[in-house]
Parts: structure tokens; sequence; C-alpha cells
């Protein structure tokens, strides 16, 4: 427990932490590196580069400031989080590690104004964050290692099968190397996948969602091959792409995420997906189609074009699956041929007009994923349609951030 002394200091010191949060997780981020070399076979180190991780860090030690007397409020918040360090294999002993550098550093950026009494009750204040974070993640890593066919460490899989799907898009299909099955996960969960790039001096760890349904002998991934210009840009999906074939082995944790499919209730149920972030929702879309046929399912999926647009066989499919189906394409710049296909709907984006005349607001549940300004766009036009924020259900393929 901390004093109500404590309490208060952490709370006179939110107004600095709003101002100087990202320069302090910068500095934090700097200094954890230099000292520990190690943990940039953990971190990815392109969120780095970009400062979505320390804007992401930033945000929930302020969230955590904030609420230090009912840290119950952001659970939720802390849940997710723990997810992603499950997945990655964030451990007890690296959070006193993560906390010496994180007072360090707000040492080094507020200065003198960080007297010892400060610095004292953020310690800690720390120390009680932390606590709250190891025991959630304690559960999620008993919970993955006990499910049948669970893990809790990084597992080899092998690659029995590589598909195009558009494109830009390959699904990867994998087995466990040692010949054990794989835990069933919950539609929307994801995997992340390790690998030694060669001529890369660090591990890269990236997320891959699960895109087929749970139950079967395999797992799937399906990723983009990052690239402008056929230039390419990003460095796990190109190496996936280029270089992993069938038979190459691939390290991976045990499913984790909360951007999962609410199977409990039978509301209607709206899928919008934004390029590549079709993964999760077409495996909560297939799941629907094993587990509530009669569930009203909208699949809305937007992409540039047809030949850009993935699944496109077993969206159709569903048709056969469902019995109360709709399955809109939604394409920037149709071909002819995109024209003709009877399902493609608009040109251009998805907006606020068109949603209104295509979707009904009660009983509904919205399950969006894709790129940022398109998850800003859609989630704006839904509330502008009425839509409260409990129905609307949205995950980001990079840190976490505000819309
Ligand atoms: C929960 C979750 C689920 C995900 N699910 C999927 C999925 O199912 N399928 C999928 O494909 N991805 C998914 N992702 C994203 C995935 O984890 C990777 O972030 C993605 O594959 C890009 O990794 P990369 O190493 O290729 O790109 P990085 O090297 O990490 O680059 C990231 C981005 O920055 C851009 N970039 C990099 N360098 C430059 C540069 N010099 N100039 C301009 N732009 C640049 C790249 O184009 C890329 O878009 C998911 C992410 C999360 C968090
Ligand atoms: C109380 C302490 C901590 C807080 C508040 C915190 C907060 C966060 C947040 C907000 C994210 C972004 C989540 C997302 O992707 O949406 C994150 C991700 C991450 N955290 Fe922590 N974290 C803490 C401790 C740690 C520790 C001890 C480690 C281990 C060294 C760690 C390693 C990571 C890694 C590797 C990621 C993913 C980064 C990425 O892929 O870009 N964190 N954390």
């Amino acid at each position: 427990m901390l004093s109500q002394k404590t309490i208060e200091i952490i709370k006179s010191t939110v107004p600095v932490l709003e101002v100087k949060g990202t320069e302090i997780t910068s500095v934090f981020y700097k200094n954890l590196f230099t000292s520990h070399p190690e943990l940039l076979n953990v971190f990815n180190h392109t969120n780095q580069q970009q400062g979505r991780q320390q804007t992401a860090l930033a945000n929930s030690v302020l969230a955590a400031a904030q609420n230090i007397d009912k840290l119950e409020t952001i659970l939720p918040v802390v849940k997710q989080i723990a997810q992603k360090h499950r997945s990655l294999l964030v451990k007890p002993e690296h959070y006193p590690i993560v906390g010496q550098h994180l007072l360090g550093a707000i040492k080094e950026v507020l200065g003198d104004a960080a007297t010892d009494e400060i610095i004292g009750a953020w310690a800690d204040a720390y120390g009680v964050i932390a606590q709250v974070f190891i025991d959630i993640e304690k559960d999620m890593y008993d919970q993955a290692s006990s499910q049948v066919g669970g893990w809790s460490d990084f597992k080899e899989f092998k690659v029995i099968d590589k598909v195009k799907e558009s494109d830009v898009i390959s699904s990867f299909y994998l087995l466990p190397k040692d010949g054990s099955s794989v835990p069933s996960f919950l539609p929307g969960q994801y995997v992340t996948v390790r690998s030694q790039i060669p001529g890369e001096k660090y591990l890269a760890n990236r997320q891959y969602s699960l895109s087929d349904v749970p139950g079967k002998e395999y797992f799937r991934i399906s990723v983009k091959r990052e690239a402008e210009d056929n230039k390419p840009l990003g460095k796990f999906s190109n190496y996936l792409h280029n270089e992993v074939n069938i038979g190459d082995l691939l390290e991976i944790t045990a499913p984790a995420g909360d951007f999962t499919l609410n199977t409990e209730k039978n509301s209607d149920v709206v899928f919008i997906s934004g390029g590549v972030g079709i993964t999760p929702l077409i495996s909560m879309a297939k799941s629907i189609a094993v587990s509530q046929p009669n569930r009203q399912t909208h699949f809305i999926s937007a992409s540039r074009n047809g030949n850009l647009q993935a699944f496109t066989n077993e969206l159709n499919q569903l048709e056969e699956q469902l019995t109360n189906y709709n399955l809109s394409f939604v394409f920037e710049n149709p071909s002819e041929e995109d024209l003709q296909n009877k399902n493609f709907k608009k040109q251009g984006f998805i907006d606020t007009e068109w949603l209104k005349n295509n979707i009904k607001a009660n009983n509904t549940d919205f399950y969006l994923c894709g790129p940022v300004p398109f998850l800003k766009a859609i989630v704006s036009s839904l509330k502008e349609l009425g839509i409260t924020d409990s129905q609307i259900h949205y995950e980001f393929f990079g840190p976490s951030m505000s819309l």
C-alpha cells in the first residue's frame, strides 16, 4: 500500500509528466539498451525508431500516475499490455531493470526538480505498478503452458505450406517441429514470431494474427510484404516473403491478445477490415460459421483493388455456411473486373454516408482492424452514427495509441 503522502506526490507530478513523458521514456530506452543490449533481442527496433513504443509507454505510465489510488480502473489496459509482454517473454526479473532506468531517466530529464522525495515516491509507485503486471502475467504464463498443446517459451514451428493470398499477402501454415498438437485459441488472437534474420545482430520479433479458425491441426499466419514500388521497407515481412519457405523453422510463442470475438453474445456483427487488417477478422468470421451459423454477419473489406484483396474465396465461401451473411468489397481503384464482382459495393473509401445506409446501430458489435488512419476514420464515422464505445472493438498492428 502506498501512503497518502506518496499518492499526493505522484499526482502532483502528472502535469510535468504530461509535458516530459515522451522525453523521459526516450532517455529511458537509450540508457536501458546501453546497459542491457541483450534486451534488443526482445524489443521491436522499428517501433523504437518511429517513437511509437516510447509514446505507448509514456501514456501508460501517465495513466498509472493519474490513477495511482485506484489502479483497478486501468486494469483492462494493463491486461492488454500484459498479453503483449507475455507473448514476448517479459519476465519478473526484467521489472527491476526497467524500474531502475525509468527512475534514472526521470532524474536526468527533470534535473533538480526531481527531489529525493519525488524519486522515492516514484520508486514506491513503480513497485506497486510492476507487481500488478507481474501477477497478471504469471496467470497468463500459467494459462499458456497448462492448456492442451500449450507451452510457455518460444517453440520451433515448421513451415508446411506457403500460399499466396493476394499480390502482397502470403499465408504460412505452421506445425510444431516436435510433433505435438497446436493449442486452441480465441479467434482474433496473435502469436509472436521470432527469427534470426541473416546479417542482423539481434533477434527480430513480430506479432502476426492467427488467420484461420481454432481447431485445425496447424496455425496459419498471413503476412503483408511491406514495400513501396517493389522496394522492400519492412524487415521481417520481406524476410518471411523472400527467404522463408516450406521446411524452414520459425520460433513462436503461444497465442495471446484480448481482441477476440465474443461468442457468448448473439448480437449482429459487422467486421470492417482495411488491407491486411483482415487477418484477425477472417478468423472471427470463419469461427462464427462454425459455432454460430445463424448469427447476422456483415463483412466489409476495404482494399486498393481486387488484386490486393486477400481471402476472396474464403469470404465468398462463407455465403454457403452462414445463413445471414453480407459481404461488401470497397475498392479504392477497382479494375474493370472488380466492377463486375457481385460483392463489390463501393468505389473509394468507406465513409459515414455509406455506413449509414449499410449498417444498423442497434444490437450490433463492430470489429475493426486496419492502418491507424483507417481506424481513426471508421471509429469517428461509427460514433457519428450514434454507435457507443462498448459496441466498437479494434486492434492496432503496432503499439496501441489513442485514436
Ligand atoms: C497484434 C498484432 C497483430 C498483427 N498481425 C499482423 C498480420 O496478421 N499480418 C501482418 O502482415 N502484420 C501483422 N502485424 C504487423 C507485424 O507485426 C509487423 O509490424 C509487420 O509485418 C511489419 O514488420 P516488418 O518488420 O516487415 O516492418 P518494419 O521493419 O518493422 O517496419 C514497420 C513499418 O515501417 C515502414 N518502414 C520501415 N522502414 C521504412 C522506411 N525507411 N521508410 C518508410 N517506411 C518504412 C514499413 O513499411 C512498415 O510498414 C501485427 C501486429 C500486431 C501488433
Ligand atoms: C510497469 C512497467 C511497464 C509498463 C507500464 C509497460 C508498458 C508497455 C506498453 C504500454 C507497451 C505497448 C503495448 C502495446 O503494444 O500496445 C509495452 C510493450 C512492450 N513492453 Fe512494456 N511495460 C512495462 C515493463 C516492461 C518490462 C519490464 C519489459 C521487459 C524488458 C517490457 C518490454 C516490453 C516490450 C518488448 C514491448 C513490445 C514493444 C514493441 O514490440 O514495440 N516492458 N509495454
